[in-house]
């Protein structure tokens, strides 16, 4: 049952009971409806608990309810009969209450919470509102100002200041028994939330809440109504509100915004270790070894060292310890700046890293990463180093972004324990991690893998072998389609225009800025000699790294960066570009943002769909994962697949086709995308097919 009663004396305590986090489905619903009717005529009782049973209050509405109809009874509605119950109603919140979770509280006389209960209403992250009251009821409560802010951010609180805020009246370690105990005497002359006057007016709250969602949530929709609704409370009857605030709910949660937003909260979900590998033996990492301390290798050493785990750093000299020492205090004392750590902490935590020359001292650790230059002869002999240092069970990952792993791992005398960790750039904050399964990699390796992402609070991404896995081999089309379009008409600054129009958080260009345009020059250089000579081929970045144009490190990349500062638009590159395009016979025409959008997100598509084909990624979820936690992909379009389901797969390889008539060599229509038009199938219609084939397979 998803709502159990107790009655302990006078008291009843209703749990909200339906593991694993009591997300209100429609089973809460009917079971608080048939419980406050019947515990509301009952004489014996003169308090009613509302409590959630195991570590959750309620998470919220269930979101798997949202794609269908509403259905009866509503949660607004079972929320005002528990606001209307004449006994004494007590939230004992002990553990989150989110969402609805949060509303069902509020139409409680009283709100105890243990102090480590998160609390709020961020409905707004996934690109709905709250919908129970929430937005009628919070701002009578605790004021416009911190309403407005704490909805319009989706932000969540823990209890000191929720207390502070007045999102709850008590803390107390064990809100059962205080609520069991408290005197009750006080409530019964307490105005229920609906019941009390409109809050007051603060016009400079709204506006600084509605700057911060343009700012902060570019794009969506969701904020703004919040506020819209919260603004509203001010001047408006509590009723009018609730018609309002329900109507909004019912309009946006069908909107594509909050589809795709609930296809990343449950994407998400789904990221862990995969069913195939539950049973399998997996090793817990507690001594880890990381080849090369430069920025990637210290991060990846400072985040392993964050999730408790001691890590050797392995350098080829005393210049280069030095170098790895000073990359690794930095990354601690810009913690300490932040106050994310304190000295104690931060002094403790170090001294588990120990940054050395040379492989000795590693026989009991248990997986090693190298994070040396991408140079395949390197990268094999210090995988051969590790494999005669380490213990046979030991996992010996990579961290290439492009390399063949599997023939990385010939190096090693038993392959099975060889694996990509590819992780990305800084790999303390990035959530990303793919894990890339190489040819002969023993399913304990990954199983290990899975678990390291775990305790790193990693995404992981499961990914085959292929240049560039799934999201630089994605990435890698996207750049180069975009200096297409830049020779054939575009400034760098147009199409970066565009792409954070269309929801990144920088374009393409301002990104290679930023990361440097080396390490992609170095690749072009080492596939040259395999590229298809029909293929078109834009040498503008390389010309620019031979000039030395490397990105913001050099002062000047696609853009200057005068005195280290902003990036400020650079007239001589257009003349390059224009150089460039008379020298290669083209004659440059004009692209709107339209059109620079559909072209870059087709090409990213049509690639994404032959790595599915190709059994690449192992789901379209994944693939959208990889683009929104790795490459700034906008999550609110729910990432690179969910956005072409969304905009028909029909269109979009109609226009991949229409491209393909002007450069039928670039544009190749994905053999995947073809079949599934064809045979009018979504991508989730072939996924569930391929699933049930390989059950049937398996049974
Ligand atoms: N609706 C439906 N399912 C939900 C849910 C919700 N609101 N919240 C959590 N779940 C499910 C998850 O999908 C997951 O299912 P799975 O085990 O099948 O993968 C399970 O509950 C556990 O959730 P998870 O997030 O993995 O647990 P956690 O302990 O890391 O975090 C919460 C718990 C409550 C903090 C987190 O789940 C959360 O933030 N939930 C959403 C809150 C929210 O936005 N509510 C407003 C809804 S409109």
């Amino acid at each position: 049952m998803a709502v159990r009663t107790e009655i302990r004396g006078d008291a009843a305590i209703v749990y909200l009971d339906s593991p694993p986090v009591n997300a209100i489905s429609k089973d809460i619903r009917q079971g608080l409806k048939d419980s406050f009717d019947t515990l509301t005529k009952d004489d014996n009782i003169s308090r009613i608990i509302l409590t959630g049973a195991g570590k959750f209050f309620a998470a919220g509405a269930d979101a798997r309810e949202f794609d269908g109809p509403p259905i009866e009874p509503h949660l607004p509605d079972v929320a005002a009969l528990i606001e209307a119950c004449p006994k004494p109603c007590i939230a004992a919140i002990n553990g989150a209450a989110l969402g609805g979770g949060y509303e069902l509280a509020l139409v409680c006389k009283y709100r105890v919470a243990t102090p480590g209960a998160l609390l709020g209403l961020p409905e707004v992250t996934l690109g709905v509102i709250p919908g129970a009251g929430g937005t009628q009821r919070l701002p009578r409560l605790i004021g416009v100002a911190s309403a407005v802010s704490l909805i319009s951010q989706g932000q969540l609180v823990k209890g000191k200041k929720a207390l502070e805020l007045g999102l709850i009246d008590h803390l107390a370690d064990d809100p059962l028994e205080y609520a069991l105990t408290m005197d009750i005497a006080p409530l019964a002359g307490k105005r229920p939330l609906c019941d009390t006057a409109n809050p007051t007016p603060d016009d400079a709250a709204i506006t600084a809440a509605r700057e911060q969602a343009s700012k902060r949530m570019r794009g969506q929709t969701a904020p703004h109504r919040a506020i819209d609704l919260v603004e509203l409370t001010t001047t408006t009857g509590f009723d009018t509100g609730m018609v309002r605030e329900r109507e909004t709910f019912l309009e946006i949660r069908q909107l594509d915004q909050a589809r795709a937003l609930r296809h990343m909260f449950f994407a998400e979900r789904g990221a862990k270790m995969p069913a195939s590998l539950q049973n399998v033996n997996a090793t817990d990492i507690t001594k880890a070894v990381v080849v090369g301390g430069g920025n990637m290798g210290a991060s990846i050493a400072y985040g392993m060292n964050g999730a408790g785990i001691a890590v050797t750093v392995i350098e080829t000299d005393s210049d280069a310890v030095e170098r790895a020492t000073s990359n690794i205090d930095r990354l601690f004392a810009a913690a300490l700046k932040r106050g994310l750590l304190d000295q104690d902490t931060a002094d403790k935590r170090r001294e588990q890293i120990t940054i050395q020359v040379g492989y000795g001292g590693i026989s009991d650790a248990g997986l090693a990463i190298e994070a040396v230059i991408e140079n395949m002869d390197i990268k094999k002999i210090v995988l051969a180093e590790l494999d005669a240092a380490l213990p046979a069970h030991a996992v010996i990952a990579t961290n290439t972004s492009y390399l063949d792993i599997d023939e990385m791992a010939g190096a090693v005398a038993d392959p099975a324990r060889v694996l990509g960790l590819h992780f990305f750039s800084p790999a303390h904050i990035m959530k990303l991690l793919e894990i890339v399964q190489a040819d002969k990699t023993a399913p304990e390796t990954l199983a290990t893998a899975f678990r390291l992402a775990a305790r790193l609070r990693k995404v992981p991404v499961l990914a085959g072998v292929c240049d560039g896995f799934i999201g630089n081999r994605i990435y890698a089309r996207y750049r180069e389609y975009a200096d297409i379009i830049m020779i054939d008409g575009s400034l760098p600054w147009e199409i970066d225009e565009a792409m954070v129009d269309f929801g990144y958080a920088m374009g393409p260009y301002a990104v290679q800025d930023l990361s440097g345009l080396d390490i992609a020059y170095a690749n072009r250089k080492r596939l040259a000699p395999t590229r298809d000579p029909n293929r078109r081929y834009v040498a503008i970045a390389d010309r620019m790294v031979e000039e030395g144009r490397l990105g913001r490190k050099a002062g000047v990349g696609w853009y200057r960066y005068p005195g280290g500062g902003g990036a400020v638009i650079d007239p001589l590159l257009e003349d390059l570009i224009c150089d460039e395009a008379h020298f290669a016979k083209v004659t440059r025409g004009e692209f709107t943002d339209p059109e620079i959008q559909d072209q870059l997100l087709a090409m990213m598509i049509n690639e994404a769909f032959d790595i599915l084909d190709e059994g690449i990624a192992a789901s379209a979820a994944d693939i959208d994962l990889v683009l929104v936690y790795g490459y700034g992909f906008p999550r609110w379009r729910g990432g690179l697949m969910h956005y072409a389901q969304t905009v028909g797969l029909a269109k979009i390889l109609g226009q991949i086709k229409e491209y393909a008539r002007l450069d039928p060599v670039i544009w190749q229509p994905s053999r995947l995308l073809r079949q599934l038009v064809q045979d009018g199938q979504s991508i989730e219609d072939y996924e569930n097919e391929k699933a049930a084939r390989t059950s049937g397979q398996r049974g």
